[in-house]
């Protein structure tokens, strides 16, 4: 009987350990208390200190919160840092013209002079971070509904003042765990931001959209930044009298690889990730939300699709627009994919029976967390209408074309501008003119009406009637598609620059008032204004009251859960995860090796084919070997998967090997694995990484910036 339970005991603990190796996103400040010694035991060399310190250097001194979405690492003492080409796209895009194609050839500043200015671009360190939620609760046990929030908010808002210290910082607070606790993050920002070097696309984006989301990958994902600080080395706007930033830390750059099991770990800026949804809520997503998703973009990228292979002017034009549509459409479906492979709804249905089972052991727990449970069915089936709803106006009439996003603008507009000052007209009009001159440059009036007849006529179909309002039910049941395009678009002044421009040439009262009887604005309008009084309030609603009740529920687990450590959602906060360098099994009878090689992007080399077109001068590099001391022998290492929970904002991210050094640049994550933000699976879940030596080779051999090797610390 005992040896019976301890053989129990033994085959439990043994599933828990498989089940959360390498699962997490830890908290800097947390490693020591929960993860240091398992780290360690991983093969981790240094100490939590050295990861996280607030009064000597660390790591944390060397990464960096890039733009709104990515992570950037240090990689010299003077200012230097590298993301991925992804995420520095928006910037070596603007600097891109005809005659300074920087997208297609590449760019490299050849000394600190050529570097070029970002405006708009900042990069955030972080200067400490602190549990502060005593101080949030504060005078709060005695209140409840709104004015707990407000108490909260003003709590928050103090503790924000103070930590600015007169603006010198950057501090939010930010909920961890929905609300169960709060921490301060205090960052010090920098604003001159200098393009260093890209690669060209067919090497920075090479594989495109076709790889993207997959192993086995061969992309050159990076580009090189440098941060510049006035004569304190403290933050300043962009001036040339500025100098290279001094950073505290910068990452030792790694010669000598890696190998399968290596220790690896990544910091970076997740995003957001939802590990603990109830089964209700990730039962939905599979059911409706990503396959509704999907279904409105596999229409949208069709059409986008079959325009763009007719007219290289077209792809041009939206290559852009067809990467950040593909990019989410892509990972939903491998989600669904792993979502039900995990058989992830049982799992969360399994994990809520223990939940019930610890909850009906004790009558207080009951009074507290009893209801939690079967409120979520209640509320998650009163939210899947709305839900609907939304991702069908989201997807579509916010999102799904040009002109109804120009026309949104407009409505905006023309709402506002009444209530304006001469003073604040005059000072929105550079901004509206700069986005314009963006807007028709990749603008293409045939490809985007065929978008716009296509996706209303699903909104039409597929739109619960009583979420549609009812002037649009009658116009699109009285048009045929062909109508659409004719009778609405063709005679909207969004539809074509030169009747744009020559109605609203000047933005005036008269002018504006035009817009009152514009086709496509009046569709506009009718959709918008019906969705945000008749649809968002109550959408609203009750997501608040799902959010307050996923508050209790995590409460409740973490109680019951006591002694194991949990890591919080991502929510773009610094966040450490650590697993090993290791390939997978995508499938029965399939095994992908954790390394890939210029040899396979010469197997995928073909001119005719846009995302595998190779430049000539590596291949070059190639038939010559050419490898330097990058290389492996004849064998030039290109990327690497690694067992690291991370999500998008990751990106970017420095990946470290037990000695602290830098061996790779996070990029992606693997086709199988794409549901870790909702569940990991540690045997398909997969991040994606840029092997340094890759980067350094391509810095040195193929575009001859050698010098800038020069300024990093590279560790053979
Ligand atoms: N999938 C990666 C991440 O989510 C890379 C996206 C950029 N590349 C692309 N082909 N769209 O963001
Ligand atoms: N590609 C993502 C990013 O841009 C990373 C990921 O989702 O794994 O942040």
């Amino acid at each position: 009987m005992i040896k019976k339970t301890i053989l129990i005991m033994w085959v439990l603990l043994g599933t828990l350990k498989i089940a959360f190796a390498h699962e997490g996103m830890w908290l800097p400040t947390l490693l020591k208390k929960y993860n240091i010694a398992d780290m360690q035991k991983q093969g981790f060399k240094l100490t939590a200190q050295d990861i996280y310190n607030v009064n000597h250097a660390s790591m944390k001194d060397a990464v960096v919160l890039f733009g709104s979405g990515c992570t950037g690492e240090l990689i010299s003492g003077q200012g230097l840092i590298i993301t991925n080409h992804h995420c520095g796209y928006d910037a070596i895009q603007s600097h891109s013209s005809l005659e300074h194609d920087y997208l297609t050839n590449g760019f490299w500043a050849m000394s600190n002079q050529e570097e070029l200015p970002n405006p708009g671009l900042a990069v955030r360190f972080l200067d400490r971070m602190e549990d502060v939620s005593a101080r949030v609760f504060a005078d709060t046990a005695h209140l409840s509904g709104d004015a707990l929030a407000a108490r909260i908010a003003e709590n928050i808002r103090s503790i924000e003042k103070e930590a600015s210290d007169s603006g010198s910082f950057e501090a939010t607070v930010k909920p961890l765990f929905y609300g169960n606790q709060y921490f301060l993050y205090v960052y010090q920002v920098f604003t001159d931001v200098r393009l260093v070097g890209a690669p060209p696309s067919a090497i920075g984006k090479f594989g495109g959209d076709t790889d993207n989301w997959m192993w086995p990958r061969h992309t050159g994902d990076f580009s090189l930044f440098r941060i510049y600080a006035n004569k304190d080395n403290k933050p300043a706007s962009y001036s040339p009298d500025n100098v290279p930033y001094k950073p505290k830390k910068f990452f030792p750059v790694s010669l000598g690889g890696i190998q399968e099991g290596d220790f690896t770990m990544v910091l970076g800026y997740p995003g957001r990730t939802s590990e603990y949804l109830p089964s209700q809520a990730v039962a939905q997503i599979l059911a409706q939300g990503d396959p509704d998703k999907v279904k409105i973009r596999d229409l949208k990228l069709s059409i986008l699709a079959e325009q763009m292979k007719r007219d290289p002017l077209i792809r041009i034009k939206y290559s852009a627009k067809y990467a950040s549509t593909s990019n989410a459409w892509k990972k939903w479906q491998g989600e669904m994919k792993g979502l039900i492979r995990l058989n992830a709804v049982q799992m969360k249905k399994d994990y809520e029976a223990r939940f019930s089972q610890w909850v009906n052991a004790d009558p207080s727990r009951v009074a507290q967390y009893g209801n939690t449970l079967p409120r979520f069915e209640t509320l998650y089936s009163q939210l899947a209408p709305y839900t609907k709803a939304a991702d069908y106006y989201q997807e579509i009439v916010q999102r799904g074309t040009d002109i109804l996003s120009l026309a949104a603008i407009f409505d905006t507009l023309e709402k506002r501008w009444p209530s304006l000052s001469t003073a604040e007209r005059e000072k929105m009009k550079p901004a509206l003119l700069a986005h314009l001159n963006e807007y028709w440059k990749d603008f293409d009036q045939a490809t985007d009406e065929k978008v716009f007849a296509a996706l209303l006529n699903l909104y039409h179909n597929d739109v619960d009637p009583k979420f549609q309002p009812e002037g649009f039910k009658k116009l699109i049941s009285s048009l045929s598609p062909t109508d659409l395009q004719t009778k609405i678009y063709r005679k909207s002044v969004f539809a074509n620059q030169a009747v744009f421009e020559k109605t609203m040439g000047q933005l005036n009262d008269q002018n504006l008032k035009k817009l009152a009887s514009d086709p496509v604005l009046k569709l506009y309008r009718d959709l918008h204004d019906f969705y945000a009084t008749q649809v968002e309030p109550m959408f609203m609603q009750l997501q608040q009251q799902i959010e307050q009740n996923q508050k209790t529920y995590m409460g409740g687990i973490m109680e019951m859960e006591q002694g194991r450590p949990l890591f919080p959602d991502a929510n773009k906060t610094l966040r450490v995860a650590y697993g090993k360098v290791e390939g997978y099994h995508p499938a029965d009878g399939v095994t992908y090796t954790y390394y890939s090689t210029l040899n396979g992007i010469m197997e995928k080399d073909n001119p005719d084919v846009y995302d595998y077109n190779v430049p000539q001068k590596l291949r070059d590099l190639f038939a010559q070997k050419d490898f330097g001391q990058y290389g492996m022998g004849n064998v030039m290492p290109v990327c690497f998967t690694a067992s690291n929970h991370t999500t998008g904002g990751n990106s970017g991210s420095p990946v470290i090997d037990a000695n602290g050094n830098l061996i790779g640049v996070n990029f992606d994550r693997c086709w199988e694995g794409t549901m870790s933000d909702i569940m990991f699976d540690p045997d398909r879940c997969r991040n994606i990484v840029l092997d340094i030596r890759y980067a350094l080779f391509i810095i040195d051999k193929f575009a001859g910036a050698g010098y800038l090797l020069n300024e990093m610390e590279l560790k053979k």
